[in-house]
């Protein structure tokens, strides 16, 4: 245990507690964030971290430490994140002193947190997943202002200029991130391949951290999270920088670790996300990588001004779309009594609707504990067929044109024994609406931004069907926020 190791080396070399701490931290591997008392010096903490996060608020005689700034803004916006590997020793007296694990002293950089405590309440909504499902058209807004202008036919993301020729010269895309982030990622490698002909690799980052991975300098690995913490995808960001690759991290939480140790990136501007379950994230997220990909394409070429100016202009229209797709709330309800006894629900889509089947699979059997499964829906005949009978509902992600009689087909498979189809459709799908049993309709977007219109049924199916099931929708059990662990 390393509260006895601390005391040992506390006891045996005479040491301070600040001191003793250090010592025994030298001493241990591993990931932690703790905070030390010694009931013979009640005068002080003793913080330290390495793998895990740790921030310091600083109030007024008072200090607050927590693992993210969200418990702490309500008390103070001034906070300090300690780096890996150092310690901070908070005194009564309001001293705050920083020093390294190899007693290199530091001074304290205070940041201010741009978060307000009203972004982080309920503002009337039930459950925060709710409003941040509602968030969502703002969200988007805010990602994309000042990035993109539709009319002069241009992106910019900061962070990708500042890298510009590396960026543009990767011989590869490598993109790795977890659970929700990981959706997105694959959302990405459609995108990017698509729009700018670059190869892309997606990875989940507990994979990519123990398999040796081929990276080298010509490769830009792009690191998505949430949270910024989690520790697969902090440790995938420091593989892939030990092998000279340039990391560009998608994060929501300003100050976080990832976006510290990325070399450049973008931020998603979706506010605190408190739900456990990721929605206004995720959307932020797609949002950011769609612009990315088209900045990259407008960039190499590979995307005319044209088509370039309909999808920004399309992308401006989203919110609008997004807001319309919120209108089913009350038809999903009906829709979530029906089918909340369910044991098992299969997710289908294909091509880029691919992706968001399997975070609509995620997003209920994450806050319902109905066992979900997401497939690209071709893949139905390979094996998952079989699960299909009058029990089973399926949710068909039918918005993409392209794809519209191969999934028509897809869905008359099901049909033909008995599954019940769920149907997410574009407005005016007639054709989908003759053989599905429910139909929710979602405004037409351009084939590349639907799965930002598409995703909002699931969320809002999800959320119903888990608050019928009285489950505990924004904190489900067994797992947290921000997985700091392995
Ligand atoms: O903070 P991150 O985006 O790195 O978190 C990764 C996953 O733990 C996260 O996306 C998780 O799958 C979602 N909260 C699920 O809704």
């Amino acid at each position: 245990m390393l509260v006895n190791l601390i005391e040992d080396v506390q006891i045996e070399d005479k040491l301070s507690l600040e001191e003793a701490v250090r010592v025994a931290l030298n001493e241990v591997i591993g990931a932690y964030a703790i905070v030390v008392i010694d009931r013979r010096e009640p005068d002080k903490l003793v913080a330290a971290r390495k793998g895990s996060p740790l921030v310091i608020g600083i109030g007024k005689g008072e200090f607050y430490v927590a693992s993210d700034a969200s418990p702490i803004i309500e008390y103070t916006k001034n906070v300090v994140y300690l780096n890996d590997e150092e310690f901070a020793v908070l005194n009564r007296n309001g001293q705050l002193d920083i020093k390294t694990l190899g007693n290199i002293t530091k001074s304290p950089y205070i940041q201010k947190l741009e978060m307000d405590l009203e972004k982080i309440e309920k503002s009337g909504y039930e459950h925060f997943m709710l409003k941040e499902i509602y968030e969502q058209p703002q969200v988007i807004l805010d990602c994309m202002r000042g990035r993109m202008n539709a009319e002069q036919g241009w992106i910019r993301l900061g962070g990708i200029n500042e890298f510009a020729s590396r960026i543009n010269n990767a011989k590869r895309i490598i993109i790795t991130a977890c659970g929700t982030s990981w959706h997105s990622a694959l959302l990405a490698e459609y995108l990017i391949e698509e729009l700018a002909r670059v190869p892309v690799e997606v990875e989940y980052a507990s994979e990519f951290r123990y398999r040796n991975p081929i990276v080298n300098e010509k490769d830009v690995v792009i690191a998505i999270s949430q949270s910024g913490e989690t520790a697969d995808t902090l440790a995938a960001i420091e593989i892939a920088k030990e092998r000279q690759a340039l990391i560009y991290g998608i994060c929501n939480v300003i100050g976080s670790s990832i976006a510290r140790a990325s070399h450049a990136g973008s931020y998603t501007h979706a506010g605190p996300e408190i739900g456990v379950a990721s929605t206004k994230a995720f959307t932020a997220q797609v949002t950011i990588l769609t612009l990315l990909a088209l900045q990259l394409a407008q960039s190499k070429g590979t995307v005319s001004m044209t088509r370039l100016r309909t999808i920004l202009y399309e992308m401006e229209l989203l919110p609008e779309k997004v807001r319309a797709a919120l209108k089913t709330d009350s038809q999903i309800r009906d829709i979530a009594a029906k089918y909340k006894d369910a044991a098992n629900f299969l997710y289908l889509g294909r091509g880029l609707n691919f992706p968001i089947a399997l975070e609509g699979a995620l997003k209920l059997k994450e806050i319902s504990y109905i066992h979900a499964e997401g497939y690209p829906a071709a893949e139905m005949k390979h094996g998952p067929i079989a699960l299909i009978d009058e029990n089973m509902p399926v949710v068909f992600i039918a918005t993409n044109a392209s794809a519209h009689e191969k999934i028509v087909s897809n869905i008359q498979e099901v049909k033909a024994r008995k599954g019940k189809i769920i149907a997410i459709v574009n407005e005016g799908d007639t054709v989908i609406r003759g053989l599905a049993d429910e139909v929710i309709e979602v405004p037409e977007t351009d084939e590349i931004l639907s799965p930002l219109v598409s995703i909002v049924p699931l969320q809002l199916l999800s959320y119903h069907i888990a608050l019928m099931r009285g489950c505990n929708v924004d904190q489900p059990r067994n797992w947290q926020k921000s997985v700091t662990v392995e």
